[in-house]
């Protein structure tokens, strides 16, 4: 089953129950000071290399958020 997501002012579908680096996977999220993509890496919310801003709230871990119908998430890269 699937719902819509807002991904950088694009409507989305995604499977429903995942987390949002589950959506998010094979997109980089953000980049590193010298410019190179990142994305989410441990999975399990230490590395915080999958932060994105959810919802207008930023610094938010994608791997421990679980995507919600009509969540609005802006990634940098
Ligand atoms: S992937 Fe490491 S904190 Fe999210």
């Amino acid at each position: 089953m699937k719902l819509t997501i807002l991904l950088n002012g694009q409507r989305c579908e995604v499977q429903r129950g995942i987390t949002l680096a589950a959506a998010l996977a094979g997109s980089p999220s953000r980049r590193s000071v010298s410019g190179k993509p990142r994305a989410a890496l441990c999975g399990m919310g230490i590395c915080h290399e999958c932060r994105v801003t959810v919802d207008g709230h930023a610094q938010q871990r994608a791997c421990q958020v679980l995507v919600r119908e009509g969540m609005e998430v802006e990634c940098e890269a």
